[in-house]
């Protein structure tokens, strides 16, 4: 029909929108932030100041980056109704389910953000009011997104709520959000919250992945931010995406131990089992920030002790990267293999995991969306076409005089 083509299936080679923001070289295995080299930031940058990278396209001043961390702190505190929200759910509710429900209620509490109030006028390029406003969604969905996450574990932790403490850096105060009852003058331990503050960087964004497409898909029909943030972490909760590094673990604990490993390597390629943690739509050799999580692995073991379940990740992944089947199908680790082994030697719950993908993806998802509103030539619905290839014309038949 009109020289329509189905784009192969889940968009394998399709291109929907410009973007500098994250560029990606899956041959080579190179990914940049507005052009800085990820493993250059991993060992320079901080999460909050590449998040200001990401969003605003250039590293920020120091008075750019106190500002910018005054006004995420700032809005880190929740309305005190959420809690009744989080009350709501059973206290073996998943967490990402917790998540995607309260991003979306968020929204209710600004008006300003409401699209049915500020209709088509919300995001102006150049208007300054626009723009101001459009800075404070971002400044409070960023700052949020820890305080929810938080409340979310202590639901499933069984314990009260916390407001977020003050004098902390941003994962810094995340962490200390999820167990500062265990000592009163609880600190997180300075290598975990740097180790988690990589992870974070490491995991902020990744250009048109599934969840930030949804976001932008969503986002396109001028809804408020929150909503579409919310359809973002709905994607990213599955196995196929941020749900992965979940799923590594649990594949591990079926595996039990090394001596498994083979035999489990046969059940994936006789594709009765998934080798979760590997593979990836784009990087067709390596992902290069999988390097950069295994070396923090090594770091955050020192301090918690090693996972026993390592040993059984390191002989999976010697043998699957040395396997025709995986190397045959460009097959190898990708940021959620070796990344769970940190979260669960971390003491965070397993289902906790995807959140610890879905926060610090909050600014990649926000860096695109701000790029799709301020776009030129304004923001245009997404609607993307079909082949149809059902019945032709039929007449209706009353259900009496159907067989
Ligand atoms: C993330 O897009 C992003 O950028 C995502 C992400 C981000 O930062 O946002 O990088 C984060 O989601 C990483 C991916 C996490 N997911 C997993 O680890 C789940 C396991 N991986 C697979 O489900 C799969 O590799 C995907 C979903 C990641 C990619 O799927 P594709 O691109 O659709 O690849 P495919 O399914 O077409 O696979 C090609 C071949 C197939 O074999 P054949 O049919 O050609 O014989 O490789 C096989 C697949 O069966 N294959 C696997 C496999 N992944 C692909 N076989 C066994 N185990 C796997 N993990």
């Amino acid at each position: 029909e009109r020289g329509l083509r189905v784009s192969d299936k889940g968009f394998l080679n399709t291109a929907v929108i410009t973007s500098e923001i994250t560029y990606i070289d899956g041959e080579a295995g190179v990914l940049r932030y507005r052009g800085y080299p990820i493993e250059q930031l991993a060992t320079q940058s901080n999460f909050l100041e590449t998040a200001y990278l990401l969003i605003y396209g250039a590293l920020p001043s120091s008075s750019q980056f106190a500002s910018f961390e005054y006004e995420v702190t700032r809005h880190s505190i929740l309305h005190v109704d959420t809690e009744s929200l989080f009350r709501a759910f059973r206290y073996d509710a998943h967490p990402m389910a917790m998540m995607t429900s309260a991003f979306a209620a968020l929204g209710s509490y600004y008006s300003e953000a409401n699209p049915s109030l500020q209709g088509q006028t919300l995001y102006t390029k150049g208007d300054p009011q626009s723009i101001a406003n459009m800075d404070k969604q971002i400044f409070r969905l960023i700052g949020k997104a820890t305080t929810l996450a938080a409340m979310a574990y202590r639901v499933r932790q069984g314990r009260p709520f916390v407001q977020p403490p003050t004098g902390m850096g941003y994962t810094e105060s995340f962490l200390y959000q999820m167990d500062h009852l265990t000592e009163e003058n609880y600190k997180p331990s300075p290598v975990l919250a740097k180790a988690l503050d990589i992870l974070f960087l490491l995991h902020a964004d990744h250009e048109l992945n599934a969840s930030c497409t949804t976001v932008l898909q969503t986002g396109s029909s001028l809804v408020d931010p929150y909503s579409a943030i919310a359809t973002g972490c709905a994607s990213l909760y599955g196995p196929l995406h941020g749900g992965a590094n979940e799923a590594v673990i649990r594949m591990l604990i079926s595996i039990g131990s090394p001596e498994n490993v083979p035999a489990f390597v046969e059940a994936v390629k006789r594709r009765e089992k998934v080798l979760s943690g590997f593979g990836h739509r784009v990087y067709k050799t390596s992902d290069p920030r999988s390097f950069i999580v295994r070396q923090i692995a090594d770091e955050v073991f020192k301090v918690t002790g090693k996972d026993e379940l390592l040993e059984t990740a390191m002989l999976l992944h010697k043998i699957a990267m040395n396997d025709e089947y995986f190397i045959k199908r460009k097959l190898a680790p990708n940021v959620d293999f070796w990344s769970g082994l940190i979260y669960r030697a971390m003491g965070f719950p397993l289902d906790f995991f995807p959140v610890l993908f879905a926060v610090p993806r909050v600014v990649g998802w926000l860096a695109h969306w701000r790029q799709m509103m301020l776009q030129s030539g304004g923001v245009k619905i997404w609607r993307p076409r079909q082949i149809y290839v059902g019945s032709g014309k039929r007449d209706y038949v009353p259900i009496n005089s159907r067989e």
